[in-house]
């Protein structure tokens, strides 16, 4: 599509002609320009003075003047913080249905400068015609005051409508452009990974499961209360039946009857015993779940096995790096985990890259490009927002994107970092857990290495094995696995990854060592038998990005719908 449209004569008012010869391009499949094409040009807008467009936003703030004789309103159509101004006279509209913040406007008329050194707007829509009004109905339920984000968690239909949430909406939409931008720049292919899983891939149990049996159970509950079991009596009766039309059928055969009468008797025999194995059937419906030994028998679950959402993409995309070289997987992923924490969501989205012929150094090399390419990429899409999140959540945020993307990480290994935070427990700085070699870092600790000691991200590698996950390749030591966390500031760990156990000795011997099942993780180990090659991946935190790059401070609020304990509106 060409950048510059020459609109059908019916359509003028869509688009408008700069003074300086440029085009507002109208919005493609909607007959309006955005308002991001007219206020986010280097001039504000000014060079479009006189031309007719045609805008739809939702009023964020509306005035009458002049004694009722016009209205101004400051539009958002979301697609940039900034609003229009539009001036509306009362001879056009009823005024009063217009002003009510969070209507809705489709109005049509001339762009127009403001009158000299009264506003700080450069440019303001005079409004020609009114085209489509959304009225609000009753009171509003976001009042005009400031309202924080905790209460806006109460009303997430409508919190996409303020400044706040909806500049986090822009970022976070950058951010995964800006993902699928860096991956594909370095030849990954995307994989979509399943959503329903068989396999828990951290083996740490925290898994929502996924079974239709709860449904049924409760279907059949209610079905035998209003149509109750039959007894064994009521067997005993349709078996009987079956026996007498049996004998009825052998009756007729050894007297030589008709082939017709015998057929009819046949017919009511075959009917006879389809209503016993029904009755039958029906007598061993028991309320509750069904049960084997004692335990819950999921052969009858929609899977025929147990299922869950699945905690991490990476099993299943290191299936597609052991064939397509460079993959990652980018979607929901889900934990049962009971945390109450700022920084922890039910379910979350997670960007997971695996690379083949790549070991530890390139996957720290590969997570410090990504998260540095999606600072700037901030810094060049998303200004404007991010301006918006310095003045209302984190002065420092922009610098500290600038900082990201123009300086090195800090790499230590995870004995090193114990040093440095025992150093420092020994100099006074005191933590609420404690820091010994062999447990892992608490978020404290995290934080403190990359906010107070590093001041800039960090990233720590060669863990003990007993804190990480089986699929990390076991180092020389015996003691250590090829682990790396990314530490952030203001949000602790970023990024966990690892170079993959390749060998198949050893991954098995580390599956038995962690007391998981063999069985389930075949297909995972059978990667080490056909064709086993060095590879190495990572798992970003989407949402901790987008706390990392904004400076907010609740994970629930960089989700459009979040998912906590006790929470799952909408
Ligand atoms: O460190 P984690 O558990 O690593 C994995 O799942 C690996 N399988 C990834 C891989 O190697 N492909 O999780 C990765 C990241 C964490 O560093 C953190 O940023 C984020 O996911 N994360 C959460 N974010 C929000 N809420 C939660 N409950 C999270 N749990 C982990
Ligand atoms: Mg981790």
């Amino acid at each position: 599509m060409a950048d510059e449209i020459v609109p059908p004569a019916n359509e003028l008012a869509a688009v408008a002609l700069g003074n300086d010869g440029s085009t507002v391009k109208r919005a493609e499949f909607s007959n309006r320009v955005l308002i991001k094409s007219i206020l986010g040009r280097p001039d504000g807008g000014a060079t479009l003075a006189g031309q007719k467009v045609r805008i739809g936003g939702w009023v964020k703030s509306g005035r009458e003047q002049g004694k009722g004789a016009f209205a101004f309103l400051a539009v958002n159509d979301g697609s940039c913080p900034a609003n229009l101004q539009v001036m509306v006279d009362s001879s056009l509209y009823d005024l009063s249905k217009l002003v009510a913040t969070g209507t809705c406007v489709t109005v049509e008329g001339v762009l127009k400068l403001p009158p000299e050194g009264k506003d700080k707007q450069m440019i303001e829509l005079s409004v020609e015609k009114v085209i489509d009004v959304g009225t609000v109905e009753a009171k509003y339920p976001l009042p005009k005051t400031k309202l924080t984000l905790e209460f806006l968690r109460d009303m997430l239909h409508l919190r996409p409508r303020t400044n706040s949430i909806s500049a986090i909406a822009r970022i976070r939409n950058a951010l995964a452009f800006a993902t699928h931008s860096f991956f594909q720049e370095h030849s990954f292919l995307y994989v979509h990974t399943p959503i329903i899983t068989t396999s828990d891939c951290e083996g740490a149990g925290e898994m929502f499961q996924v079974t239709t049996l709860i449904n049924h159970t409760e279907q059949v509950e209610k079905d035998l209360i209003v149509n109750p079991p039959p007894t064994e009596a009521d067997v005993e009766a349709a078996r009987l039946i079956v026996k007498e039309k049996g004998a009825a059928v052998a009756q007729l055969k050894a007297a030589d009857a008709s082939k017709q009468e015998i057929k009819a008797s046949v017919d009511e025999l075959t009917i006879a015993k389809a209503n016993l194995a029904q009755v039958e059937e029906r007598s061993k419906l028991k309320p509750g779940l069904p049960k084997k030994d004692g335990k819950i028998d999921y052969s009858n679950d929609f899977f025929s096995r147990q299922a869950f959402l699945t905690v991490s993409g990476q099993l299943q995309v290191e299936t597609y790096a052991c064939a397509l070289s460079s993959v990652y997987t980018f979607g929901p992923t889900f934990r049962a985990e009971n945390s109450h924490t700022t920084r922890h969501l039910a379910e979350f989205w997670m960007v997971e890259p695996e690379i083949a012929f790549a070991d530890l150094q390139d996957d720290m090399n590969c997570a410090e490009a990504y998260v540095k390419y999606m600072c700037k990429w901030l810094l060049e899409k998303c200004y404007d927002d991010m301006e918006l999140m310095a003045k209302n959540f984190d002065r420092g945020c922009i610098e500290r994107l600038q900082l990201v993307a123009s300086t090195p990480f800090g790499r230590i290994t995870y004995t090193e970092a114990v040093e440095l935070l025992e150093r420092a427990v020994a100099e006074g700085k005191k933590f609420e857990n404690k820091v010994e070699w062999g447990v892992d870092l608490a978020s404290e600790h995290e934080r403190y290495l990359t906010e107070v000691m590093f001041q800039k991200p960090v990233i720590v590698y060669n863990y003990p094995k007993g804190i990480k996950a089986f699929y990390m390749r076991l180092n020389d030591d015996g003691k250590t696995v090829a682990a790396m966390d990314v530490l952030v500031p203001k949000v602790g760990e970023l990024i966990g990854g690892s170079q993959r156990e390749e060998r198949y000795d050893v991954i098995t011997q580390r599956i038995k060592e962690m007391g998981l099942p063999i069985e389930p993780y075949k297909w995972y180990i059978d990667l080490r038998r056909y064709g086993t090659v060095k590879h190495c991946g990572f798992g970003l935190g989407f949402e901790r990005m987008i706390l990392f790059a904004t400076g907010i401070d609740n994970i629930r609020d960089v989700i459009p719908f979040p998912r906590y304990p006790g929470k799952a509106d909408l």
